[in-house]
């Protein structure tokens, strides 16, 4: 299968390569201000940095999914600044939700995650099908939580002090998109997406 290419902006969204384990191993050893935002509650056990390594390894001696569950970011000028995915939430296949890290933090903040989110959802959407994708952060992230205002997001459930982060109560949130309400408000992408269907 050819590898995937995508750009919108100044993004582009690409399959993996070899080149970008050493990257994923630095944004797990030295370039980690990313942990503090995504899922901070989670405490990652000394054994999780090579496992997560020697998979991602071996994913790349596998065939490419027809419908991509990951995808690297990176700037257009070619830098390896992060990675978008999907997940179901609680394992639900109705609940199809996708995730975004900008590990990159001398990135983040100007506009880049809503450019490579936008791209990220319109390609799920053309190549699923799916009438709904879901996100989730907590409160406390409000670069997140504006980005899915941006993407058109709107709140669907709100589980009030559901995490602890720092000692601090946040609330649980996930988002939910309607396809129809991201291609109207994405004209741009709803028409390079609907073209490459055809
Ligand atoms: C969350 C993340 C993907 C957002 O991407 P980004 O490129 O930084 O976001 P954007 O620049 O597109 O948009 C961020 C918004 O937050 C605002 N913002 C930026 N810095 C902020 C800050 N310190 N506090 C509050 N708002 C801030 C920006 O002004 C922008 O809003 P606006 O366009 O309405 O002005 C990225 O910051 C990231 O990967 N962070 C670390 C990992 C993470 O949190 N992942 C998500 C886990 S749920």
């Amino acid at each position: 299968m050819e590898p995937l290419v995508l750009q919108y902006q100044d993004i582009i969204l690409r399959d993996r390569i070899p080149a970008d384990i050493p990257d994923h191993r630095r944004w797990l050893s030295t370039e980690t201000a990313w942990l503090e935002w995504d899922a901070p509650w989670e405490s990652n056990n000394p054994n999780f940095i090579s496992r997560y390594l020697e998979h991602m390894e071996r994913q790349l001696q596998e065939p490419l999914p027809a419908i991509r569950r990951t995808l690297e970011i990176c700037h257009r000028d070619g830098t390896h600044i992060g990675l978008v995915n999907v997940y179901y939430i609680d394992g639900d296949r109705e609940r199809l939700a996708v995730g975004i890290g900008l590990r990159e933090s001398s990135y983040w903040g100007k506009g880049l995650g809503t450019m490579a989110f936008r791209l990220w959802l319109a390609y799920l959407f053309a190549a699923t099908g799916n009438k709904g994708i879901y996100c989730q952060t907590w409160s406390g992230n409000i670069r997140m939580m504006k980005l899915a205002g941006k993407c058109c997001f709107s709140l669907w459930e709100r589980k009030k002090d559901f995490r602890q982060v720092k000692g601090q109560p946040f609330d649980a949130l996930t988002y939910v998109l309607r396809r129809e309400v991201f291609w109207a408000m994405h004209p741009d992408l709803a028409q390079t997406f609907q073209q490459r269907r055809a």
